[in-house]
């Protein structure tokens, strides 16, 4: 696998900083862009091979200087689902106008540019009725979806009218290292984890009967990876995920059976507006056929996986 100059938008978030580290070996070199809103830099990877702009994707002419070196984009800067529902607005500005410049100054300034990946959510299936959830199912309740789906569309857009090489995948319930819970809006999983370690009762909105499709970081990576470099993915939409539903109490017991703690406490709170979604699991059929991509790690090995990874840490 062999990559060129890459720009990794949101390359100081969960996702970001662990695709630059998988990027390292196999790109030229890699342009970061983060304004640091959610981010972390020095999860970036030290490199020569890496530089970092502290901006907005939104900036037009930061676009227009770095796009004629680009050869892939991987578009993951966004404001997240919590911060939608607070700051629409905010949500609009990044979500959609900041995909659509991505897209309009990677045509017109990107001559080298072989390929746009986009990572969208599972968030646009919403309180999905078929599970698991194909493609081409939507249901769209949140800002956030309205903005990751119609920036979808915007790709879609520029892939028919200007053979633009676009790939869009949707990402559902990403965890594992390098997730942080300095974020304060990082995932479930690191929250609970960080509530044990810590002798905090564990947070659970709702019943925690509601469900989730969790996906190990290196099996989102590597979906990544190999999407932005197959010919045949030019134009579609995959989901990546692992199509198997657990609920967020079966996700707590088996943390708290992996950390071997003996004495916790769960505390269970009120839904918040944005636990809106009661079952998740998406169908990755189709990616398991163009790609050959299965996930390779069961949703213990990950969290075993990640447990290590916090324990390393705190060594
Ligand atoms: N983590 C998941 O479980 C998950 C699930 C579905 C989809 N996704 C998608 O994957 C991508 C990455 O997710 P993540 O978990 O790493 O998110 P994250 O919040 O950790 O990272 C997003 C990064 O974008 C940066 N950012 C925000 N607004 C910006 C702007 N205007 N200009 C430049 N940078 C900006 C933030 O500072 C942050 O570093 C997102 O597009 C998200 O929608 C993630």
């Amino acid at each position: 696998m062999k990559f060129g100059n890459v720009l990794v938008t949101g390359g100081a978030g969960f996702l970001g900083s662990q695709l630059i580290k998988k990027l390292l070996p196999v790109a030229e070199h890699i342009y970061v862009i983060d304004d640091l809103s959610t981010g972390n830099r020095d999860t970036i990877a030290q490199s020569d091979k890496v530089t970092f702009y502290q901006d907005s994707i939104t900036n037009e002419k930061l676009l227009e200087d770095i796009m004629p070196q680009v050869e892939w984009v991987y578009h993951l800067a966004c404001r997240n689902l919590l911060l939608s529902a607070v700051d629409m607005k905010g949500d609009f500005t990044t979500n959609l106008y900041g995909g659509y410049l991505l897209l309009q100054k990677a045509k017109s300034h990107g001559t080298r540019l072989k390929r746009f990946v986009y990572t969208s959510t599972a968030s646009i299936y919403g309180n999905a009725q078929v599970l698991p959830t194909p493609e081409s199912y939507y249901q769209i309740t949140m800002p956030y979806s309205a903005s990751k789906f119609s920036t979808e569309h915007y790709c879609q857009v520029y892939y028919h009218m200007y053979q633009f090489p676009v790939t869009i995948l949707r990402l559902s319930n990403v965890y594992g290292p390098g997730q942080y819970v300095s974020n304060p809006y990082c995932g479930v999983v690191m929250k609970f984890f960080d509530a044990i370690q810590k002798g905090e009762p564990i947070p659970i909105y709702g019943d925690g009967t509601q469900t989730r499709d969790f996906t190990f970081v290196d099996d989102t990576m590597e979906a990544l990876l190999l999407a932005g470099q197959h010919p045949e993915t030019i134009g579609k939409v995959y989901n990546v995920g692992t199509a198997k539903e657990t609920s967020i109490n079966q996700l707590a017991e088996m943390i708290i059976k992996i950390t071997e703690h003996k004495t916790y406490q769960i505390q269970f709170q009120p839904n918040r507006i944005v636990d809106k979604v009661y079952r998740r699991a998406v169908d990755a059929v189709k990616l398991q056929h163009d790609l050959q991509w299965q996930p390779r790690f069961s949703l213990h090995e990950g969290l075993a996986k990640t447990y290590e990874w916090i324990k390393g840490k705190e060594a």
